[in-house]
């Protein structure tokens, strides 16, 4: 088994001095796809902006494949290998849909227009509203933008913080659908979600985030049905486990 991403032991906060993630550890196999689910707040933001450079990492380190992130600034994840979907402000929406994947595009030293014509291929229905600007795309198209403009530039790995955020179920479902075609590309996912019904059913495992610390881990089908994992949503009932 090839290890896509690592963290291990990992410490990350915005203030020095107050850990928001505290010491989790996560591997996550290439071709997985692995939900971080949690009660607001647990830091899975934070766990996964750390590992993509945008949060300081206070100790603990981070591999993507063999090689050593714990201190690449995030302009030069990208070239890693390592893809971000944030949860909000992931498209410009005053350019056209074009527009945003050839300034994502540009990030690589690759042709832009094959990659464009590819992303294309893969996103039907952005190619229809290419000339559109993004602001004036529907939730679910905006949010297959903000996947497209990070699949562009040809990740290894790619991480989602909550994809799902402000769509209907049918959107939701078609976004996770095409998450599970992307993986079938190739692609390692890491999608971190409050939605974790529909994160369970494309994950095949699955870290349940608590207070900056991973306090289960498991197949996604298992934690579906574990009654611990509603308890550590509410707060209770997994503390002092380990
Ligand atoms: N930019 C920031 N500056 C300071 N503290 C922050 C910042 N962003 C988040 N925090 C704090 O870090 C903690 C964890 O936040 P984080 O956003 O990582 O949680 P989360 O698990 O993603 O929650 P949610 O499910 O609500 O998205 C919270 O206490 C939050 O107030
Ligand atoms: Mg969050």
């Amino acid at each position: 088994m090839t290890t896509a991403l690592r963290v291990e032991d990992l410490e990350a906060g915005y203030e020095p001095g107050l850990p928001i993630v505290r010491s989790a550890s996560l591997a996550v196999a290439a071709g997985e796809i692995v939900a971080i689910l949690g009660p607001n707040g647990a830091g899975k933001s934070t766990l996964i902006k750390a590992i993509a450079g945008l949060v300081p990492i206070t100790a603990g380190r981070a591999l993507l494949g063999d090689e050593d992130i714990t201190a690449v600034p995030a302009h030069l994840m990208v070239r890693k290998g390592l893809g971000f979907v944030p949860q909000t402000e992931n498209v410009f929406a005053g350019l056209s849909v074009e527009d945003n994947l050839d300034l994502a595009a540009s990030l690589m030293r690759v042709p832009k227009r094959t990659r464009i014509a590819e992303t294309f291929a893969l996103f039907p229905d952005l190619a229809r509203q290419r000339r559109l600007p993004a602001g004036a795309l529907s939730g679910g198209q905006r949010q297959m933008l903000a996947v497209a403009r990070a699949l562009i530039t040809g990740p290894r790995v790619l991480m989602l913080d909550e994809p799902s955020a402000g769509l209907s179920p049918k959107l939701v479902g078609q976004v996770f659908e095409k998450l599970q075609e992307i993986r079938r590309g190739g692609v390692t996912i890491v999608l971190v979600e409050q939605n974790a019904r529909a994160a369970l059913s494309i994950a095949d495992r699955a870290a349940i985030l608590v207070e900056g610390r991973e306090r289960l881990v498991g197949p996604a089908a298992a934690l579906a049905g574990d009654p611990q994992v509603a308890a550590l949503y509410l707060g209770h009932g997994g503390r002092g486990a380990a």
